[in-house]
């Protein structure tokens, strides 16, 4: 056990410990409470008038019923994404788009391409998404088997990122005889990857980012050991949005023969075009030598609905480590390339309506409004004395309070209090806008950074006031006793379900 390994167990046993003493477990059961009352009042149906059903309706109940009520969902559950207030969430969501889409969906709602003689185009359609997705992200031209960039389409970047690290983990077992794998990511990558070491019986070793909040190479090769089989940077990161040195790490990971994976979920259709517009964006796609394989998700920046992600893997070989195939069982022969079996053929085929009906130029054009929108906020914020940027921003912008004078997650606070949901961020504390096509309308910047400056001026001057979230990310920042949070996360969990 290293060191750090060590300290990390002493603490969870004193955790263990001080949760037994009964005062200790009252205050907690307080505090989970309050947290659990929190969590119900944010998830309570907002259209009041909506049945509930904990058993089946004895008979069924009319088409028209059923819509009127998922109408008035729609009007009000719309509003907050469509208005452009939200971070992130819905990368595109326009009435035009959204009109031709219900279109795809009425015409194809029940394919399902695991019965690929039955549903043949939209097994035809995943193809051509995976290869228009590699050829924007400049996948070799090549008969090569070794070097050509092949992949699957999956339901999403958590679904992509769980079956590389399974593919890593099969290669190198089968090819190296590694069988306690170790797989080194960057501690801003997303928690896919901890789920997928939880999953697939994967050690993570999360190494550190420097003030950049990119990831520090030294660390990288510093936990390389002889059970390393792959290594992780993002092409941006969810929580500052920069860019990992892509090329560094596939430049390591190449000298020590181990796989690269880049997670390009968030940003893989909008750094292409980013690129094309003429800003500086650090080399990340198959261009650099050394990437194995990218997770890439067309249900972000490629505006698809939800349900949409592509896995690609340089080298036909790669692949074939991800697939599943069942030989002996009654039911017949089995095969799935996924997780899933039975898959929504229409997302599919929805992501694929929606990858042609913008083009290349469709998609340039809406990077170069959100760029432009990104480049105004990033100023206007620059220009609040009490707040700082962290890391160098492209078109997810992150940052934290540049005074001890201001509590950030009082800001997040106040931000909701005026209509705006950002994303909170921790360790260290922060906040992050996530810029769409919903913020290029005219007038949101400019609403935005009127809110985000009277909300800076409201937390100075009532430092005091609570506000909702701030008390729920003030503990957790600062709380060495991670076994409380993740129970928090776990009530609220059982909150969705109750
Ligand atoms: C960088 C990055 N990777 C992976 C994911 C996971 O994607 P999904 O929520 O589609 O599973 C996200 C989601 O925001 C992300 O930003």
């Amino acid at each position: 056990m290293g060191q750090k390994g060590f300290w990390r167990g002493l603490l969870r046993g004193a955790e263990k410990f001080v949760q037994r003493i009964p005062m200790v477990q009252k205050r907690l059961e307080a505090e989970y409470a309050q947290v659990e009352q929190l969590v119900r009042t944010k998830i309570r149906p907002k259209v009041e008038s909506l049945p509930r059903f904990s058993a089946l309706p004895e008979q069924g109940i009319p088409h028209a019923q059923i819509l009127e009520w998922l109408q008035q969902v729609h009007q009000v559950e719309a509003v907050p994404w469509q208005a452009g207030r939200v971070s992130g969430t819905v990368y595109h969501g326009g009435e035009a788009l959204s009109a031709f889409l219900t279109q795809v969906f009425a015409l194809h709602a029940h394919s399902n391409p695991l019965h690929a003689d039955l549903f043949p185009s939209t097994v035809r359609f995943e193809a051509e998404i995976v290869r228009m997705t590699a050829a924007l992200l400049n996948a070799p031209q090549t008969d090569d088997p070794d070097q050509q960039v092949v992949g699957t389409t999956t339901s999403g970047g958590t679904e992509s990122i769980l079956l590389a690290m399974k593919t890593y983990r099969d290669w190198a077992r089968a090819e190296k005889g590694i069988t306690e794998p170790e797989v080194i990511a960057p501690e801003t990558a997303h928690p896919a990857f901890d789920k997928a070491a939880h999953l697939f019986c994967v050690k993570l070793i999360r190494t550190p980012v420097g003030d950049d909040f990119k990831a520090n190479l030294e660390a990288m090769e510093r936990a390389i050991t002889r059970r390393t089989i792959a290594l992780v940077g993002s092409a941006p990161s969810y929580p500052h949005g920069v860019i990992d040195p892509i090329p560094q790490i596939a430049r390591l990971a190449k000298q020590y023969g181990l796989g690269m994976h880049v997670d390009a979920c968030l940003g893989g259709f909008i750094l292409p075009f980013v690129e094309q517009l003429g800003y500086p964006v650090t080399p990340w796609d198959f261009r650099v030598e050394g990437v194995t394989s990218i997770s890439v998700d067309p249900h972000k920046y490629g505006y698809t609905p939800k349900g949409l992600s592509v896995i690609l893997y340089r080298g036909r070989r790669l692949r074939r480590y991800q697939y599943f195939t069942a030989t002996d069982w009654p039911g017949g022969l089995y095969a799935s390339p996924t997780l899933p079996g039975s898959r929504p053929g229409v997302l599919s085929i929805a992501g694929w309506a929606t990858m042609i009906a913008f083009g290349k130029q469709g998609y340039l054009e809406t990077a170069r409004q959100i760029m432009q929108t990104a480049i105004a906020l990033r100023k206007g914020i620059e220009q609040i004395p009490e707040l700082k940027l962290m890391g160098e921003p492209l078109f997810l912008i992150a940052f934290t309070s540049a005074t001890d004078k201001v509590n950030i997650y009082q800001v997040f606070d106040q931000m909701v209090q005026r209509g705006w949901r950002l994303n909170a961020l921790q360790r260290p504390p922060g906040v992050h806008f996530a810029v769409t096509a919903r913020h290029t309308q005219a007038g949101i910047a400019d609403a935005f950074l009127n809110d985000l400056r009277e909300a800076v001026a409201y937390v100075k001057a009532h430092p005091e006031e609570k506000g909702e979230m701030a008390p729920i990310y003030g503990m957790a920042n600062s709380l060495p006793f991670r076994g409380v949070v993740d129970e928090v996360l776990r009530r609220y969990l059982d909150a969705l379900y109750d």
